[in-house]
């Protein structure tokens, strides 16, 4: 039943997405200058609430548009309604739905839905993590100066020793490929599904994380913070590999470590 509706859920979602995606639609700033959300942001949340409330009303829900709906029960929906706003108002088919599951404060079932690109990835704690149905696993790069990347930047820049342009220059001025997509939840998904060996971010929320994080995991990669601890959705800092490069990619984040 929990599968059913987190399916239902992504795909009413991903529904709205798809109805304003290159159409013209309201847009209002949040914190940070290009912070957007629009309108589509606000109906795909609309629309996965209201799948989730009808199968599950006493479930704990935490939105990223509508916030949190506190309720007395093990369960928490941690929603995304659209991960790649900037991207989606710029009709850059790069966004997603992103909603994962979590059961007395861990996650057991994420689904991350670009319907652009007809990608569903889903993950069940424990059975192995899947796009469109097929099995999906991490790459096999062993170092880094071989490994393809992904990063995303905050909105308001972190000024900061280790900041994300730090980071980014250590590993562009040896040659390494990072890519910067716009969306975390694919970002991790594409770990997962081997396209990228590895991703790193300094400020996500767990709206951000919480999907991408299992998705990653069942498919035989690595999370984890960038002390190299393990990872909490409710922390800002990711680093998510195919875990063969993971302790190297922690040294070079930390500065640790001359590549
Ligand atoms: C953003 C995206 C982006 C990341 C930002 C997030 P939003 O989410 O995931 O890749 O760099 O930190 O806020 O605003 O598009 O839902
Ligand atoms: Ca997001
Ligand atoms: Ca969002």
């Amino acid at each position: 039943m929990l599968k059913t509706t987190l399916l239902n859920a992504v795909e009413a979602g991903a529904a709205e997405l798809t109805r304003f995606f290159n159409q013209s639609f309201t847009v209002s700033n949040k914190q940070g200058i290009n912070n957007l959300v629009t309108e589509a942001d606000h109906a795909a949340e609309a629309a996965i609430l209201n799948v989730i409330k009808q199968d599950f009303p006493n479930h704990y829900i935490l939105s990223e548009e509508a916030g949190e709906i506190v309720q007395d029960s093990k369960y928490k929906w941690i929603i995304d309604p659209i991960d790649g706003t900037v991207n989606f108002a710029h009709s850059i088919p790069l966004c997603c739905v992103a909603i994962a599951i979590e059961c007395e404060g861990e996650i057991i079932m994420a689904a991350v839905y670009n319907p652009n690109l007809n990608e569903l990835f889903f993950a069940e704690k424990g059975q192995g993590a899947m796009l469109n149905q097929k099995k999906i696993s991490v790459s096999e790069k062993t170092n880094v100066l071989n490994a393809c990347l992904v990063t995303g930047f905050p909105y308001t820049y972190l000024d900061m020793p280790n900041g994300p342009l730090e980071i980014f220059s250590r590993l562009i001025r040896k040659g390494i490929p990072v890519r910067r997509l716009g969306s975390a939840a694919i970002d991790l998904c594409w770990v997962a599904a081997g396209r990228f060996d590895g991703f790193y971010e300094h400020k996500l929320e767990a709206w951000d994380s919480a999907s991408g994080f299992l998705i990653v995991e069942e498919a035989g990669g690595r999370v984890t913070d960038f002390k190299g601890k393990k990872f909490s959705h409710y922390q800002p800092h990711v680093v998510a590999t195919n875990g063969k490069i993971h302790e190297e990619l922690l040294a070079v984040i930390n500065n640790e470590k001359e590549l």
